[in-house]
């Protein structure tokens, strides 16, 4: 559609500011010798829809989405890829040739790939996994290791019927644990995944004890600021391989500068390293 050479994509959020994803994207622009932006977009709950209807025209290829409008994004749009509509939830949107949007979830994958760099070792065979909390990363990630093959995926929630719904839409392989149970159902995992803002700047530190969950096990904590946050600290100091938040962040966006711009960027150390420092 469009016959500029100046690409266009950004985030959608409320609030959006904080998000690291320009920084990324821009610089992969960068790097490939791509004339284009990639801009924080603000856009209240309420004008969402006409934000995204307004991205032909102004020749986006697309944006990411983030909070709170990953739920109402995979409404909108006009094809939503089975991934995205299983977890309810969108964080990318593609404009296509003919101007309709597709959305997609991107999350499970950055996830994924993010838990098979850190910790390598990791088999999904290997054993149950143990996911705190039953939000909107809590259901990308069950996705993922549901299609990667972990057999026994333990949500564990504050609010646990808001663990229950996520179950009873992902099905057998699947329990949900209420919030006093969550040191005791770390016995025998192979994966501790923290999806809630517990550890984040400026959140009280995540309150569990560590005692029942095996050394070989790995922890994956999806909070990002800080990177070593106190459970990453104290797991490391008791022998289980550490995974920090910034890889799901830094892998779910390849897939979507190759949806936007048609090429897979690198995921350089120097890439990973400009994102630690900022
Ligand atoms: P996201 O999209 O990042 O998953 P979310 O949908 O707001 O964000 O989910 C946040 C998760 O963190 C929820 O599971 C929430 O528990 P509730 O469902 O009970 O709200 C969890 N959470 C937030 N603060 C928490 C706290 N202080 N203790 C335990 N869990 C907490």
């Amino acid at each position: 559609m469009s016959q500029d050479k100046f690409r266009l994509a950004g985030v959608m959020g409320w609030p959006v500011m904080h998000s690291r994803s320009p920084r990324l994207h821009n610089k992969w622009l960068q790097i490939h010798g791509l004339a284009g932006a990639y801009v924080p977009l603000a856009i209240a709950p309420d004008r969402v829809e006409a934000a995204l209807r307004a991205l032909p025209a102004l020749n986006f290829s697309g944006c990411n989405v983030t909070i709170p409008h990953k739920e109402e994004v995979a409404r909108i749009a006009d094809w939503i890829d089975p991934a995205a509509k299983a977890i309810g939830a969108a964080n990318c949107v593609a404009v296509q040739t003919d101007g309709s949007l597709s959305a997609f979830n991107h999350d499970h994958i950055g996830f994924i790939e993010a838990l098979r760099e850190g910790a390598p070792g990791w088999r999904a065979g290997q054993g149950p996994a143990v996911i705190l909390g039953a939000g909107g990363a809590a259901r990308a990630i069950v996705y993922a290791l549901r299609e990667a093959g972990v057999s026994d995926i333990r949500v564990v929630n504050r609010t646990l019927e808001r663990a229950e719904t996520l179950i009873e839409d992902f099905g057998n392989n699947v329990s949900a644990h209420a919030w006093e149970q969550r040191a005791d159902v770390l016995t025998g995992a192979a994966l501790l995944v923290n999806t809630t803002s517990n550890g984040m700047v400026g959140q009280p530190p995540l309150d569990l004890s560590l005692d029942a969950l095996p050394r070989g096990a790995v922890v994956n904590d999806i909070v990002y600021t800080p990177l070593e946050t106190p459970l990453l600290v104290a797991a490391r100091a008791r022998g289980n391989v550490g995974v920090d938040g910034l890889g799901m962040l830094l892998h779910q966006a390849r897939p979507a500068f190759h949806e936007w711009f048609g090429i897979w960027p690198e995921l350089t150390p120097e890439i990973r390293a400009m994102m630690e420092a900022d």
